[in-house]
């Protein structure tokens, strides 16, 4: 197994895309720590993925929370060997109606959460050790209603960058993977039937060149690989998972 004897944080593990990694990497070998603030969405989690995982209730854009996840995280692993940074959020943010709120709330969510939860598991982090940041296609796509949405993916992206030239002394790799649109409870609206989410999944599918929304474990591959030394000569890099629709 490729991540025998590696312990593993996933940030927003309990839902879409993390949770889909949490169960690529337990199954790769990696004792598996999920973080996320719905202590309900975590126990059904860990129910999901058979109990063996270490559940942490944390806002990972509250520094004091995030202190309280790297303790909480010490107690049980001692160490870490991978970080997928993955928690995060999408809002429309028309130009015209956007407000500064909103403006915060993203920002928050996706930028400075990212960046103080790299922060403040630092310490923990073995030399060899891979961090994996999930930003978007639309890092490198302009489209109408996401320009706040898009920055803050941009900013993840850049993060991969320079915070890898950072920690080359200490040997940890920082890379970047771009979902595209992924079948995850992040595109479900409130109180939408299943009928309508498939009729948008089928909307949204016949605008990627592949013809359809991608599967959470088509993103978790790629995070895998990030993770383990097979991909040993990837620094601050970006891995793009979107059927195509940012590049064809
Ligand atoms: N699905 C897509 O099409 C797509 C495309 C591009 C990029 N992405 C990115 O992929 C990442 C995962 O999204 P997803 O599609 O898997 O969405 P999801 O199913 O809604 O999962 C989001 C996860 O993040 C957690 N979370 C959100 N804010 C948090 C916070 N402040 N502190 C701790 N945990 C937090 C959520 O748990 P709680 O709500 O309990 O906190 C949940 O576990 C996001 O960064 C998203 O921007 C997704």
């Amino acid at each position: 197994m490729v991540l025998q004897g590696k312990t593993a944080l996933i940030t927003g593990g309990s839902s879409g895309i993390g949770l889909a990694t949490a169960a690529m990497l337990r199954d790769g070998g990696a004792r598996v720590a999920i973080a996320g603030r719905s202590q309900d969405k975590l126990d059904r989690a860990v129910g999901e993925l058979g109990g063996d995982v270490v559940a942490i209730c944390a806002d990972v854009s509250s520094l004091d929370q995030l202190e309280r996840m790297r303790t909480e995280l010490q107690n049980a692993f001692g160490s870490l060997d991978i970080l997928f940074a993955n928690a995060g959020m999408a809002l429309g943010t028309p130009l015209a109606t956007a407000d500064e709120e909103t403006y915060h709330t993203l920002m928050n969510a996706n930028v400075k959460s990212v960046f103080f939860t790299v922060q403040a598991v630092l310490p923990l982090m073995r030399e060899g050790g891979s961090i994996i940041l999930n930003t978007s296609w639309l890092n490198q796509v302009g489209t109408p209603g996401r320009a706040i949405l898009s920055a803050s993916k941009a900013a993840v992206r850049s993060f991969a960058r320079s915070m890898s030239a950072e920690l080359i002394d200490r040997k940890i790799r920082v890379n970047a993977v771009s979902p595209g649109s992924i079948e995850t409870p992040i595109h479900r609206g409130k109180n939408q039937s299943e009928e309508e989410f498939r009729a948008y999944a089928e909307r949204v599918g016949a605008q990627v060149p592949i013809g359809r929304m991608g599967r959470p474990e088509e993103v978790s591959a790629a995070v895998l690989f990030l993770a383990s030394d097979a991909s040993s000569y990837m620094l601050g890099a970006e891995i793009v998972v979107d059927g195509g629709r940012s590049e064809l």
